[in-house]
């Protein structure tokens, strides 16, 4: 039987991002647990807040692409940040864009439904995004995506990762082989093909 295929990303577009971090331990550990890790940076997918007008003239390629993406994997794994308690516009308004018709006429939210969702959050501060984190569990399970029921909130992440990028606290690299390890397991229960 085939690995699943999961599609990873940070909800953050700056170099230094700490959930970028968080995101590659997070594809290593699902990679680690079996799964094939499609590493994103949405940096590569730029697209405007979402306006029907410029839907109308044209679907962004962006959208484009990061439909074909997820109409070829089994998943989401999804770092990041909480901006006030919540889901950073960035993540929102990517999967909104992704929910939009596809190419053929059928709904984008069809690429979504079904699916395997893995969620964490890194922040400096002392809660590490986990009000966020509920918020994006809603956000996906909305979208039809089965979300792992772990989840992992690195607080103080200024401090929280070495040289290498790898999570410094045993605890949490083990929280994150557990949420990766759920991922894998339901994507390849999941999985359609
Ligand atoms: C608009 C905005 C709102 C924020 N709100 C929160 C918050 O509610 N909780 C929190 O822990 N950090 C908050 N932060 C701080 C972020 O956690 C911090 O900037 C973090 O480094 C962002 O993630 P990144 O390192 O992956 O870019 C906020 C930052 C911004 C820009």
């Amino acid at each position: 039987m085939p690995s699943p295929r999961l599609l990873a990303f940070a909800g953050s577009l700056r170099e230094d991002s700490f959930n970028r971090k968080l995101v590659r331990a997070f594809a290593d550990a699902a990679r680690e647990a079996g799964a094939d890790v499609t590493l994103l940076d949405l940096r590569e997918y730029p697209l405007p807040v979402y306006d029907g007008d410029i839907e109308a003239r044209g679907m962004p390629d962006a959208v484009r692409s990061l439909q074909a993406l997820l109409a070829e994997h089994d998943g989401l794994l999804i770092s990041s940040p909480e901006y006030n308690g919540g889901v950073p516009a960035l993540v929102k308004n990517t999967l909104d864009w992704v929910s939009r018709p596809q190419e053929n006429g059928d709904s984008g939210v069809a690429l979504y439904r079904g699916k395997v969702a893995g969620i964490c959050a890194a922040s400096p501060g002392g809660l590490g995004g986990m009000r966020g984190l509920i918020a994006l569990r809603d956000l996906l399970a909305k979208l039809g995506l089965w979300v792992a029921p772990s989840q992992l909130a690195v607080a103080g992440a200024a401090d929280a990762f070495d040289d290498q990028g790898r999570l410094k606290d045993e605890g949490q690299r083990k929280s994150l082989a557990r949420l990766a390890g759920e991922a894998v397991t339901a994507a390849r229960a999941l999985r359609k093909t």
